[in-house]
């Protein structure tokens, strides 16, 4: 691919589902991506199957240290992404939001919500500067909807939604900022929710067919609005 259509693309939550399935294909297009998660051997093992200049690394995307030195490292080797997706993110286990163990909602809060932000507030200053790129923020259909048994995830999509309008009122022209439904797709996640009937979704890898054209077209057009990528 000519140098000048190679983009260069942050992920967060590399390590399986979407934010792997994504990695996969923009690679074999020839875009550089730059991802993270937090199991060791899945890091390991996307540096020896996709190798440089593609760049993986062990963060947790809700230590604001771990992103901050993460980023920093990534902007001194790549630059500014060309388009930084906020993948990664946790479900609760089914439950009425009273029985929601405390923990385990400020974990959902601290990845969810925290967690973008400790990106944005990393890498889109760079962006900024050079006043290009996009950032897509993986929002989800309960982030305009409701189920019962998920509130803590609802409410942090639904954050998610009014967080990246706002963002977007802030960019500088040439760059914009998407909230983006990714749709329905069978990866650990849904299975949480859904348990078994997941199976009769779209594999990632399929998703991803429909999903990578769309996130490459994104652009200024696009800033600030809730979108959703294409069913089959
Ligand atoms: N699947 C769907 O149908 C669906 C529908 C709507 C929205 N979404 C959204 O799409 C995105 C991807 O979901 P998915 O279904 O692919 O989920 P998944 O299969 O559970 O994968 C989540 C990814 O996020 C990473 N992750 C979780 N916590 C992290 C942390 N603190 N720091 C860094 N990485 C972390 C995980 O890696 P480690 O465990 O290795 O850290 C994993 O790679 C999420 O934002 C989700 O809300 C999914």
């Amino acid at each position: 691919m000519a140098r000048a259509q190679a983009k260069v693309i942050v992920i967060t939550g590399v390590t399986r589902g979407l934010g792997r399935a994504l990695a996969e294909r923009f690679k074999t297009l020839g875009h550089t991506i730059l991802g993270c998660g937090r199991t060791r051997e899945a890091i390991q093992q996307l540096r020896q199957a996709l190798g440089k200049p593609h760049d993986f690394d062990i963060v947790d995307v809700a230590i604001d240290g771990s992103v901050r030195k993460w980023a920093a490292r990534l902007l001194a080797e790549h630059g500014p992404p060309d388009l930084l997706i906020n993948n990664a993110a946790l479900i609760n286990r089914n439950a009425p939001l009273w029985q929601v163990p405390a923990e385990e909602f400020d974990r959902v809060i601290d990845v969810n919500i925290k967690g973008v932000t400790n990106v944005i507030r990393h890498f889109v200053p760079a962006m900024v500067e050079r006043q290009s790129g996009v950032i897509a923020n993986l929002s989800s259909g309960w982030g305009r909807s409701t189920a019962a048994e998920l509130a803590p995830y609802c409410a942090t999509k639904w954050a998610i939604e009014g967080l990246t309008q706002a963002l977007a009122q802030e960019l500088p022209r040439g760059m914009a900022a998407v909230p983006l439904n990714p749709g329905i797709i069978d990866t650990d996640m849904l299975r949480s929710s859904f348990g078994d009937e997941a199976g009769s979704y779209a594999s990632p890898a399929e998703w991803s067919e429909r999903a990578v054209p769309f996130l490459l077209q994104l652009g200024p057009k696009d800033n600030g609005k809730p979108l959703s990528v294409p069913s089959r």
